[in-house]
């Protein structure tokens, strides 16, 4: 829920709220968005404190209240690119650690899911992307199949400026998972610009919903960062026009994805 053109509040799960509280000593506090501390809530205009109480005085699970990244942004020419990071976008172990009901059943449809949006293959997929002001409005499984299309769509008509600052942005995201040591599952890397020549380029880790600490918690899980590099050179592919790869790939997955969804 946006509070204002500074603030988002989100209702968090129990790991979201984790990742936040901890966000100096979990190494990802420069990736994250800023977040106001609970104890700062006053700091708000009267205005966002009263859009606040009525999210409060609703049944609510506990909230986060972090930076509007499209503060400051022109909507008319405005990007956005949420990315959903990650093999698997659903863990067992943490469905069972939250009693879920049925969390074999509840991984199973998961899995179902990253097969057909691709997430097993790519390591990422496309949630939900603006460009030039227009959300484009189709099925995640249509996205899933045309990413590269809707990705060089969204990085070939930004400034050059701008394609590198996102570069650069993702691959330090990129840097800070590989360091990092819990196991999430699923992030989005949430990417937000505009055409004005001097505007913000703002690249974060959000989504943070989903994960758990590792037995051996002193050692990086590389999964995610590996999706999430994946991400990146397919971005940094974009440069340099280096397609021809994904051509054939694209067609094999088609075909697969179309199966999956007959078969759903
Ligand atoms: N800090 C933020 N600033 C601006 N927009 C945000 C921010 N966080 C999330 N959003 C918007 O909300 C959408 C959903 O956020 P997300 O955290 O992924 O929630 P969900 O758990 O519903 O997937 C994002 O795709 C983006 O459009
Ligand atoms: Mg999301």
């Amino acid at each position: 829920m946006t509070l204002s053109e500074n603030y988002i509040l989100k209702a968090c799960e129990p790991w979201e709220m984790v990742t936040y509280l901890g966000r100096r000593s979990n190494g990802l506090n420069d990736v994250l968005p800023q977040n106001l501390a609970h104890d700062s809530i006053q700091s708000l205009e009267p205005q966002e404190r009263k859009r606040l109480d009525t999210f409060i005085s609703s049944p609510s699970k506990p909230f986060i209240i972090m930076e509007n990244l499209r503060q400051g942004l022109n909507e008319k020419t405005l990007f956005e690119l949420d990315i959903k990071i990650g093999f698997k976008t659903a863990s067992k172990k943490e469905l069972i650690e939250q009693s879920h009901p049925s969390p074999f059943m509840k991984r199973q449809k998961h899995r179902c899911l990253d097969i057909a949006y691709q997430s097993t293959n790519r390591g990422w997929r496309i949630e939900g992307i603006t460009i030039k002001g227009h959300p484009q409005k189709h099925p995640k499984l249509y996205f899933s199949l045309f990413p590269v299309h809707f990705l060089h769509n969204f990085m070939s008509k930004l400034p050059p400026e701008k394609q590198s600052l996102i570069l650069a942005k993702v691959e330090k995201i990129t840097e800070k998972l590989k360091r990092y040591t819990g196991d999430l599952i699923g992030p989005s890397i949430l990417i937000v610009t505009d055409l004005d020549k001097d505007s913000p380029c703002r690249a974060h880790l959000i989504d943070c919903a989903h994960g758990s600490l590792r037995k051996k918690a002193q050692i990086p899980y590389p999964e995610v960062a590996n999706a999430a590099a994946q991400f990146h050179t397919t971005i940094k592919s974009m440069n340099t026009g280096n397609f021809h790869q994904y051509d054939n790939e694209t067609i094999r997955l088609t075909q697969r994805s179309q199966l999956l969804t007959s078969l759903m």
